[in-house]
């Protein structure tokens, strides 16, 4: 979730691109640069750590009136001064910022080398501006050189260029990355969202996937892939830059809520070849496969859950037996740790203490230790053996919510991956896959359920405590829908496992208790409906999600999620009972995003 600036115009570029880059701040950075062109040279900044350091780094006349700004979120390589970007050319003539994934980097990269590039940087963004640099060597027009570029890269960009050969000249490109432009009597802005230019204009223009844009001091002109020219049509900004910066919404939540269909989109970028997975970080361990004897997965709170969900996919696709251990339990657990076990660590930030506490056993034993963590470059990501990348940008909200739905799409193929490696084949793969493929749109569908959800968390209004049950693949989500309710909401919220609530919880249940029911897993259903009903005899009011084809006329609140393999359905669960804490908080009157008495990452044991 890079950000991203450029300006062109007839005043210094400096102070639009760092109050530009300070106003995406919002989206997390781990370093910052930028680069100034002064009609004979680029001059570039950059270094790891905050804008403030950047800032050390300039000396305070810097004239120069185009240049493009960066703030980077580590994706491919640490955070260090050489990945930051802008990444320029060997000559440095050309210079280019970018946000996004480019999937086929190590391709073009080989390709590049071949031809005799040199590369400086760990980054997938480097290859952007060597291959600008050998296309204009063989055509110099920047504009063709960019048009070819872009169409050599299958992923996400929003690319910002600056060249010596055009020095008032900013050239942009997009595909789903964000990229929005402006204008005003000064000069022509770009940005990776409208705060950045809110206190220059308010006529932004979003710019399209497929589309290139060419900023001058007084013009900007636009284009798509083919190099036709397109209307640029300004719109009206609504909001005040602090809403802005929730993207419109209330709350970082619901903003954090409404980017899982990109988050999950990104995470499951370039994981499928066919009906195989790609893990190449996993291919390469030096891991003797047939001769693991235990698995463990390790997690704190909603990473846990995610854990839980995995463990039981594991053993369905594997047949293997796998534990999940709180990691604030793991050491003090006697598990049976040596080189013949693998230890699968989650965590958003990949800071939290008991999980490095747990993974700093597990090393120590000679285990071999693999990371789903969101955070790159953290300590988790750096002590395993192996680590994959959640990609859903910086979590901000306390309550975790796009962190989980990644670590769960995340974990499935890991699982699917670890049944490849078994020699296991994995029963209605080819569907599985399809479904995953397909999640992103289903969680664009299930998001559009959220009036139903907010009018169904009035009931919680005058609720001290509410019950999530479900059974299989549906127990995790009830565990992460009871977490969210009570960490934003203050409402006691317990999850059972609905078979379980005759052997005791069920005395819990009186006149109007607000049980949330799962029943999505259709071996299991028919045995789920049944312990809902045990709970509606003792006068609870049930909300059921349920999948489209389930009979399901005796209940009065029905939400249905689209049809999916049942194996996914904890994804649009997990969406449609964030949205029903979002609500039953706002009920409460509950600050959403800084719950009373908890703290982003935990870092003490
Ligand atoms: O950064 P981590 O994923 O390791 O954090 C683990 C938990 O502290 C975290 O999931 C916590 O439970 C969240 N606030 C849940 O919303």
């Amino acid at each position: 979730m890079c950000g991203i600036t450029g300006f062109t115009g007839s005043q210094p570029a400096l102070p639009f691109l760092l109050q530009g880059l300070s106003r995406l701040e919002y989206r997390g950075y781990d370093s910052a640069g930028i680069t100034l062109v002064n009609g004979k040279a680029l001059r570039t900044w950059k270094t790891k750590g905050r804008l403030a350091q950047l800032e050390e780094l300039l000396s305070k006349d810097l004239a120069e009136s185009c240049g493009i700004g960066h703030t980077r979120w580590a994706t491919h390589g640490v955070p260090s001064n050489m990945n930051a970007h802008p990444h320029m050319n060997e000559e440095e003539t050309i210079s280019v910022v970018h946000n996004g994934i480019v999937e086929n980097y190590a391709e073009l990269k080989e390709e590049l080398m071949e031809n005799g590039y040199v590369f400086h940087s760990e980054t997938d963004s480097e290859v952007i501006v060597q291959l600008l640099d050998y296309y204009y060597n063989e055509k110099p027009v920047m504009k063709e050189a960019l048009l070819k570029t872009v169409k050599r890269l299958t992923g996400s960009y929003a690319v910002c260029v600056t060249t010596i050969f055009e020095p008032d000249t900013i050239y942009v490109a997009k595909k789903e990355s964000p990229m929005v432009l402006g204008q005003s009597p000064e000069g022509t802005f770009c940005a990776s969202d409208a705060p950045a230019l809110l206190e220059y204009t308010r006529e932004i223009y979003p710019m399209q996937d497929g589309q290139i844009a060419i900023l001058n001091a007084d013009r900007i002109d636009l284009f798509d892939l083919k190099g036709k020219r397109q209307e640029l049509k300004w719109i009206h900004f609504p909001y005040d830059i602090q809403s802005a910066q929730k993207g419109g919404y209330d709350s970082y939540m619901m903003k954090e809520i409404h980017e899982q269909p990109s988050a999950i989109r990104e995470t499951l970028r370039g994981r499928f070849h066919g009906n195989k997975t790609v893990m190449p970080v996993i291919d390469q361990l030096d891991a003797d496969w047939d001769s693991i004897t235990n698995t463990y997965f390790i997690a704190c709170g909603t990473a846990y859950h995610a854990c839980i969900y995995a463990e039981i996919l594991y053993r369905r696709y594997t047949g293997k037996m796998s534990s999940v251990i709180p990691a604030s339990e793991f050491r003090y657990s006697n598990p049976s740790l040596n080189e013949h076990t693998l230890c699968i660590f989650v965590s958003q930030s990949g800071e939290t203490a008991d999980t490095l506490a747990a993974l700093r056993l597990a090393k120590s034993k000679g285990c071999i230790t693999i990371s789903v963590v969101n955070v790159l470059g953290s300590s988790i990501s750096r002590q395993t053996d192996a680590v994959l990348y959640t990609a859903a940008g910086p979590e901000i909200a306390v309550a975790s919510t796009k962190a989980y739905t990644t670590q769960l799409v995340l974990l499935h193929v890991l699982v699917l991956k670890l049944a490849e490696l078994y020699g296991i084949r994995v029963r209605g793969i080819s569907r599985l896959i399809r479904d995953l493929r397909h999640l992103p749109e289903i969680t664009e569908e299930v998001l559009a359920k959220e009036p139903q959800m907010k009018e169904l968390a009035k009931m919680l209004k005058d609720q001290k405590d509410a019950y999530f049950i479900g059974r299989q693949l549906d127990y995790p989500t009830a565990l992460e829908g009871a977490l969210k309710l009570k960490e934003i909401s203050y409402v006691h919220a317990d999850a059972y496992y609905a078979g379980e609530l005759k052997h005791g919880p069920i005395a819990l249940i009186e006149e109007n208790t607000v049980v949330t029911a799962m029943a999505t897993q259709p071996e299991i259903a028919a045995k789920t409906i049944s312990n809902i009903k045990e709970t509606v005899a003792r006068g609870a009011r049930v909300i059921l999600i349920t999948d489209p084809f389930m009979s399901a006329q005796e209940f009065e609140y029905v939400v249905r999620i689209p049809d999916i393999s049942p194996e996914l359905a904890a994804v649009p669960c997990a969406v449609l009972l964030q949205l029903f804490a979002y609500y039953g908080a706002m009920e409460k009157g509950c600050d959403i995003d800084k719950p009373r008495n908890l703290a982003k990452s935990v870092t003490v044991e």
